[in-house]
């Protein structure tokens, strides 16, 4: 069963590039710009992965990110991901970054960007890995430099398909955000947006009504709102489910506690992710073998996961039909 969720083809549709920065590349990324970190070793790294709730983590992940200053440091970043993908069989990435977190300690937008970018371009000359960049606009900032960001992305919105929300949800709902929203999706953007991880199902609803997403990072929490549950299903508002951040940002105290199959047998079009995989012990795959052992997940509910990863992707119409296909002719082996 592990071989076979590892081949399965797979969208990965929410993870962080930041979150994916191994211990031993960040370590290898202060030596090479001179930056002291505040940990001896990669081991001592490690083991302060040990989180209560989500702002001990985001407290790490944005200590970490001061490690990345050129373009290649963001290339290698998002190569290294990369490299996953091809491992694990991921044919299309829709991965998260947050420009702000770069920003604010004054390296270029077109820095970080670039460098992302022509990773991006060469997983998809190289390995066929079909890909869309979200930028991603930190809630515990404020509405003024969100706006900010969205104008220095605005000459390069060949490179960067949506936009999303992310960081520390609770005192920072969603109609915060409600104008720089509706601006993006004017300027063409398609819309995603974290609710529900840790804030109550009231997000899932404003995120869908007042920031009019495409889809829903996490929504876990859409489960305490019946009414919402059968809403998502009929109008296809997928969630991007992410397991073992779930469990180890103590949203659910254990995976026999997630909620991702039962939603799924409500037809929530729900998918697997793997959110910071750096930071919560694994990549894509480790989260599907994560349902299996915790959850008893069939090799049916991962198929349909899998195929919901593509159908609900923000691939073009010929694109999605090619991955559909992957996936049939790998369950008709
Ligand atoms: N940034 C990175 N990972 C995140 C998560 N799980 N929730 C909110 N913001 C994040
Ligand atoms: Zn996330």
């Amino acid at each position: 069963m592990d071989q076979f969720l590892n081949d399965l083809p797979k969208a990965e549709l929410h993870l962080h590039l930041e979150g994916s920065l191994e211990p031993e590349l960040m370590f290898a990324l202060a030596e090479r710009n001179g930056i002291k970190l505040s940990y001896s070793s990669v081991d001592q790294l490690r083991q302060a992965y040990d989180f209560e709730n989500l702002q001990e983590f985001l407290d790490l992940y944005y200590q970490g990110a001061a490690v990345l200053q050129t373009e290649q440091d963001f290339y290698d970043l998002t190569w290294a991901y990369i490299e996953r993908c091809k491992a694990e069989n991921i044919l299309h990435i829709e991965p998260f970054f947050d420009p702000q977190t770069h920003t604010e300690r004054g390296i270029p937008f077109i820095t970080v960007l670039n460098g992302i970018s022509r990773a991006l371009t060469d997983a998809e000359v190289k390995y066929g890995i079909s890909s869309g960049l979200i930028m991603c606009f930190l809630r515990h900032l404020s509405e003024a430099e969100a706006f900010a960001t969205l104008e220095q992305a605005e000459p390069y919105l060949d490179k960067i398909i949506g936009i999303g929300l992310d960081s520390s949800e609770k005192g920072h709902p969603p109609a915060k955000f409600e104008r720089v929203f509706a601006k993006a999706r004017e300027m063409g953007l398609l819309a995603v947006a974290h609710a529900g991880e840790e804030g109550p199902a009231q997000n899932v609803t404003d995120a869908v009504d007042i920031l009019k997403v495409d889809r829903i990072d996490h929504g876990v929490r859409a489960i305490d709102d019946p009414e919402l549950i059968k809403r998502l299903a009929t109008e296809k508002i997928a969630l991007t489910v992410c397991p073992l951040s779930n469990t180890r940002l103590k949203v659910f105290d254990d995976m026999s506690q997630h909620n991702i199959l039962k939603m799924l047998e409500q037809g929530v079009k729900v998918t697997v992710n793997s959110d910071d995989p750096a930071y919560f012990g694994g990549y894509l795959t480790a989260n599907f073998i994560a349902l299996e052992k915790g959850l008893g997940m069939t090799k049916e509910q991962a198929v349909q996961l899998a195929r919901n990863s593509f159908e609900y992707s923000f691939a073009k119409p010929e694109r999605k039909l090619e991955l559909l296909d992957f996936l049939d002719r790998y369950c008709a082996l």
